[in-house]
């Protein structure tokens, strides 16, 4: 906390000083806690453009130079150098495990990777078709009727062992939804595989052969992993923390994280970026749909671009963009006529005024729906990857405001703009 102090001040009325805030790195912030008492105002900030809701010492993101670290560590180097659980290690515990903490770790979470039977019978009440994030949160949500054992969140270990077990059960229930829409036999968890290597084979294998892990989808899928971990207060970060604040039970909350990452506008834009190609079909008609995403009076978007913090290219487009070639090259689908599709209207569209002038740039979501693809993974399985790797960043930042003395219910205000009270009319004088 620092010494600088913004005035505000309505005309004709005192000043009123309110404390301005400095983090390690990153724009300062006016702390507006005190307003409505000392000067009967609330802020307004729809969509939260101006607005902090908490601290955070998890991830820092500077939209306009495009950087995005996790604990202070680059995402480049993490995507590097690391594994999706020493990422997801990192972000709850603040620091890089050991080779014996990351055994441990591992060891815990391949333990909690088993579903109840119970629960797995819930799956026989979806229609074949049900979407798989319909499921999942669903699903994850029902995990709050098994597991009540030892869920007091204001004790540190129960906190840990719902975070571990989440973490761990995510690819679980995910297999199960793919095969509960494909009509295969699932398959129980291998906890002597990688975490994602287990996922591949409860995804693709069946029962009546051995699955070999491909070290190049698995490497691929944890990278992916790694880049969805966290992403500070998103819309499904800051559903969760709301939901949390309320003391709800922690599968309930990440149920309720599921659902907000489900949309277009945000985790749901990696499934919408492939019906958007091919509905664009050929380069000929990029022309046309540019013209489309620019026109105020047409819905259409250019699904995979803009970002409401990065006004830069998305440092994880970059890293997804460079291992979609290495993807594409070795699971010889080098020539596949999607990613020439979206090379060039990336191309095009980061050469538009229209584009350049907005700071709209591919995002995360524009590549790896392609990569997912050329893994063979269904679209509607592609936000459910996401939840996987987002898990980590939702129960870290659960845990972390659980542990702020600060934290208090969440409740914003409102502006009302609705009829002033007024008298009950009788059904017969209305
Ligand atoms: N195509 C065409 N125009 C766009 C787009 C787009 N994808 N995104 C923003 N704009 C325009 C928008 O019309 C507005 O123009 P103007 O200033 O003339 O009114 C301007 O750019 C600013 O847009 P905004 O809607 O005010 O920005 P926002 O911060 O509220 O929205 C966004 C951010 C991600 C929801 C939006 O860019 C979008 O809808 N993108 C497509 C969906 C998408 O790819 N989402 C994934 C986000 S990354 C994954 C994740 O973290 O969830």
């Amino acid at each position: 906390m620092s010494d600088k102090k913004a005035t505000f001040q309505i005309a004709g009325q005192d000043p009123i000083e309110l404390p301005i805030h400095s983090g390690t790195q990153g724009p300062d912030c006016v702390d507006v806690t005190g307003l409505y008492k000392n000067a009967g105002l609330f802020t307004y900030d729809p969509g939260f453009m101006s607005t902090g809701s908490c601290d955070s010492s998890i991830t820092y993101i500077d939209g306009d130079k495009g950087i995005l670290q996790y604990r202070g560590y680059p995402i480049e180097q993490l995507a590097q150098n690391s594994s999706f659980l020493e990422v997801s290690y990192l972000l709850m515990h603040g620091e890089l495990p050991t080779q014996e903490q990351l055994s441990h770790y591992q060891e815990r979470i391949m333990h909690y990777t088993l579903m109840n039977e119970s629960l797995l019978r819930f799956f026989e009440g979806f229609h074949h078709d049900a979407h798989p994030m319909a499921m999942m949160s669903g699903v994850v949500s029902s995990l709050s009727a098994f597991y009540h054992d030892r869920v007091d969140i204001q004790n540190p270990e129960h906190r840990e062992l719902s975070a571990l077990r989440l973490i761990a059960k995510m690819p679980t229930i995910a297999a199960v939804s793919y095969k509960h829409n494909t009509g295969l036999p699932i398959l129980y968890p291998r906890n002597d595989l990688s975490f994602t290597g287990n996922f591949l084979r409860m995804m693709f294998g069946t029962p009546c052969e051995d699955y070999v892990v491909d070290p190049l989808a698995e490497r691929a899928l944890d990278l992916l992993f790694i880049l969805h971990a966290d992403h500070e207060q998103n819309a499904s970060t800051s559903t969760v923390r709301l939901a949390g604040s309320s003391g709800a039970n922690p599968f309930a909350v990440i149920g309720a994280g599921i659902a907000s990452l489900w949309g277009p506008a945000h985790g749901g834009a990696n499934e919408a970026v492939l019906h958007m190609l091919a509905e664009i079909g050929s380069v000929d008609n990029i022309d046309k749909y540019i013209a489309k995403a620019k026109d105020k009076n047409d819905p259409f978007r250019l699904m995979g671009f803009g970002h409401r913090v990065y006004k830069n290219y998305d440092p994880r487009a970059k890293i997804i963009r460079k291992v979609c070639h290495e993807v594409l090259e070795k699971l010889a689908d080098k020539n596949n006529p999607l990613f020439e599709l979206a090379m060039r209207l990336e191309e095009i569209a980061t050469n538009d005024e229209y584009f350049v002038k907005r700071g709209l740039y591919p995002n995360v979501d524009f590549y790896s729906g392609i990569i997912y693809r050329a893994l063979g993974i269904p679209e509607s399985m592609f936000t459910v990857m996401f939840a996987i790797g987002r898990t980590a960043g939702w129960v870290s930042h659960w845990m972390e405001m659980l542990d702020d003395p600060k934290h208090r219910i969440g409740r914003p205000r409102q502006l009302y703009k609705g009829e002033k009270a007024r008298d009950y009319v009788p059904m017969d004088k209305r």
